[in-house]
């Protein structure tokens, strides 16, 4: 499944997952600036926050009440922010495209 990550000077990076990986820890294996995913994946840090495209929003699976809570506590929220801990890769998000938050927030 390939996707791409939009970095917020917007450098795109194309990376290949495994359905069934965890998107978080898939931008950690390709080394995504800004996906740190600093609590293990628990959903309590942000710090695998990204923003889904426009053009992907309605094909996501829908955010839950505990990843909307800690998305409701970051500065950097919008209305399309996701936690990438949260997403698991599956064929029908193959050419899903993420945008990094600004890193200077
Ligand atoms: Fe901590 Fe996603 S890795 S909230």
């Amino acid at each position: 499944t390939k996707m791409t990550f939009i970095t917020f000077d917007g450098t795109s990076i194309p990376v290949e997952a495994e359905n069934g990986e965890i998107l978080m820890r898939v931008g950690q294996r390709c080394e995504i600036p800004g996906i740190l995913g600093e609590c293990g994946g628990t959903c309590s840090c942000g710090s695998c926050h990204v923003y889904i495209d426009e053009s992907w929003r309605d094909r996501v699976p829908p955010v839950k009440e505990l990843e909307q809570m800690m998305i409701d506590s970051l500065m950097t929220k919008q209305d399309n922010s996701r936690l990438t801990c949260m997403i698991l890769v599956a064929p029908e998000l193959d050419g899903l495209i993420l945008h990094l938050p600004n890193p200077n927030l």
